[in-house]
């Protein structure tokens, strides 16, 4: 059976998108893609059918000119006919589903050899951790080719639901349980991954890309991956922090000024010197700076709105950021402290990252505050 859906799946050229279904580059995508166009093709065959009969009836037995006549004893009952017409649906129908429970088994185990990644989802990211290589990624998934891999998935907060179109497979994401799912990439590439369960405001930013590598290639970006922040040099860390960091930030906080769910970055940093950032309880940060102040360095407010968000709230915002207690490594915490430090460096006036901005050697490595860096 099963290799009969993947000839229907592969008649249609199975990478490409197609007039239903987009591009396709998993292991269970033929299967679906297969099953999806049976369904398709026996209700067009019934759909012409149907609708053939209905005009050949309409016109054979339509009210002619003068007939007034009633046919009173035509046939009322056929038992070949109604054998006939219960009988083939009924296998029709026995045969989708079992085409469907076969991909639905497929799809929810997956092999024993599987790569695990393991998932969370918060409102409104999507952070990857890879026990095998100690690397943590944000709204980025980097997976081996040809080799199925497991998603362990868990929600900080909401119902979220993980979609890769590309793979064919859809999981939502529930709080208080695991819930998993497992592909097989066949192509390397770059996909797109989706939330595909209303989550709250920014539900549509909640996007992460799939990046499938070949297995050698692989295990070299991991490596890099995972001792990324230690081996860069402090002066690199803001440009760090703003490329491989900021876009676990982005869908809250923007860069151009602009308010989001939260403030944005821009100016973040002069409004925390200058002490002028009010609170909801109607402190400011001016209030608890200075000597013996829990704000007397401006890098501890940094610090404090990430791992304890909720201590103080800035006033205008309704306070729904995520503790990141635990997600970041100090040292990331360091290179975000830097970024918001010498943002003005690493993004221009417009909120645009600098692609390969001049930090200025040894300079922006010292973390000593001395205001902001105008
Ligand atoms: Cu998360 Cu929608």
């Amino acid at each position: 059976m099963m290799s009969l859906l993947t000839m229907i799946g592969a008649a249609a050229p199975s990478k490409e998108a197609t007039f239903w279904m987009p591009e396709s580059a998993s292991t269970v995508a033929p299967m679906v893609d297969g099953l999806m166009d049976f369904i398709n093709i026996v209700c067009y065959i019934f759909f012409a059918l149907v609708v053939a009969a209905l005009f050949y009836f309409a016109i054979k037995y339509r009210q002619r000119e003068g007939d007034y006549t009633f046919d009173s004893d035509g046939p009322t009952h056929n038992m070949a006919l109604e054998i006939t017409w219960t009988g083939i649906p009924t296998i029709i129908v026995i045969v989708m589903f079992w085409l469907g429970m076969q991909t639905y088994m497929d799809l929810r185990t997956a092999p024993a050899n599987s790569y695990d990644v393991n998932v969370t989802a918060q409102k409104w990211s999507w952070t990857f951790q890879h026990p095998e290589f100690a690397v943590t990624e944000a709204n980025e998934l980097t997976v081996p080719a040809n080799r199925p891999v497991r998603l362990i998935m868990a929600s900080q907060d909401v119902l979220h639901s993980l979609y890769v179109p590309a793979f064919r497979v859809k999981q939502d994401v529930v709080p208080g349980r695991y819930t998993s799912l497992w592909f097989e990439a066949t192509e390397p590439g770059t996909y797109q991954l989706y939330c595909a369960e209303y989550c709250g405001k920014d539900h549509s930013l909640m996007l992460a890309t799939v990046h499938v590598l070949p297995w050698d290639e692989y295990q070299t970006k991991m490596g890099k991956l995972a001792r990324e922040y230690e081996d860069i040099p402090d002066s690199q860390l803001p440009a760090y922090a703003i490329n491989r960091l900021y876009n676990r930030c982005a869908s809250c906080h923007s860069l151009d000024g602009s308010s989001g769910t939260g403030p944005s970055f821009k100016g973040l940093w002069d409004r925390t010197v200058n002490g002028t950032t009010e609170f909801t309880n109607g402190q400011s940060v001016g209030d608890l700076s200075g000597p013996g102040g829990e704000y007397e360095l401006a890098e501890n407010y940094i610090r404090s709105s990430i791992v304890q968000p909720q201590r103080h709230v800035v006033q205008g915002f309704t306070g729904a950021m995520p503790s990141f207690q635990g997600q970041l490594k100090e040292r990331q915490i360091d290179a975000l402290v830097l970024m918001m430090k010498h943002l003005d460096q690493v993004v221009d006036a417009d909120g645009n990252i600098i692609e390969s901005p001049n930090l200025g050697g040894d300079d922006a490595a010292e973390p000593e505050q001395e205001g902001a860096s105008e």
